[in-house]
């Protein structure tokens, strides 16, 4: 898997991405709103990198993780998940992280259009998903940004780290997408 925009690639893990990535899993403002927990072990982060280096194609009912990298050094920065549905291939969810250091200088807006091409032209996906906390403002507005429409508001639905937290679904249609971003 290799896709990229001007800044960024997107990429399988390799082994070399094991202390940037824990570092972000590590750090409290990033794992706020994930499901991970902290301290996220090493072992942990060996065995995720292990798993996802050997994915080579998005498959149904099955996660990948690809790295998000910076196109001048091959760090990485984060990651963008993708999962497809069970028993129907059309569909797709995704979930993305970026290390607090690299916030807010556009780079999960510059590379979900990306996986979004692939998914939607390369792949026929139909719809994509994707959820967050209602606290997370950027991460809804990353979402809306892209296209994304606000589906749903799950109230303390997600128990995260003890707490029950409440939700927000997202969804874009293939047609949707087109009409914003390709037609025209
Ligand atoms: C969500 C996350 C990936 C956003 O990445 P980013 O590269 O900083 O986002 P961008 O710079 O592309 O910004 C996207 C939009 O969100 C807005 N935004 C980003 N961070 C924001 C914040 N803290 N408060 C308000 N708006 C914010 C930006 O202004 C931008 O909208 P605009 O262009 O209309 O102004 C990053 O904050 C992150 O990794 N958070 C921790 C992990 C997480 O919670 N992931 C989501 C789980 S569902």
């Amino acid at each position: 898997m290799y896709l990229h925009s001007a800044r960024l690639i997107l990429r399988n893990f390799i082994d070399s991405d094991l202390e940037s990535f824990l570092a972000y899993r590590n750090d409290p403002v990033v794992a706020k709103y994930q499901g991970w927990g902290i301290p996220y072990p090493r072992e942990k982060g060996e065995t995720f990198i292990s798993s996802m280096k050997e994915k080579v194609a998005l498959k149904e009912n099955d996660w990948i993780q690809f790295a998000i990298a910076l196109k001048d050094t091959d760090e990485l920065i984060g990651d963008l998940g993708c999962h497809i549905k069970k028993d129907d291939i059309r569909q797709a969810r995704i979930g993305f992280t970026l290390a607090s250091k690299h916030w807010r200088k556009g780079y999960i807006s510059e590379v979900i259009p990306c996986l979004l091409e692939y998914l939607f032209v390369d792949m026929h996906i139909h719809r994509v998903a994707a959820d967050c906390d209602v606290d997370n403002i950027a991460s809804f507005r990353t979402l809306e940004k892209l296209g994304f429409r606000r589906e749903a508001h799950y109230v303390e639905s997600f128990l995260i780290n003890g707490v029950y937290t409440s939700e927000y679904h997202y969804g874009l249609l293939q047609r949707e997408w087109r009409e914003k971003f390709k037609d025209g």
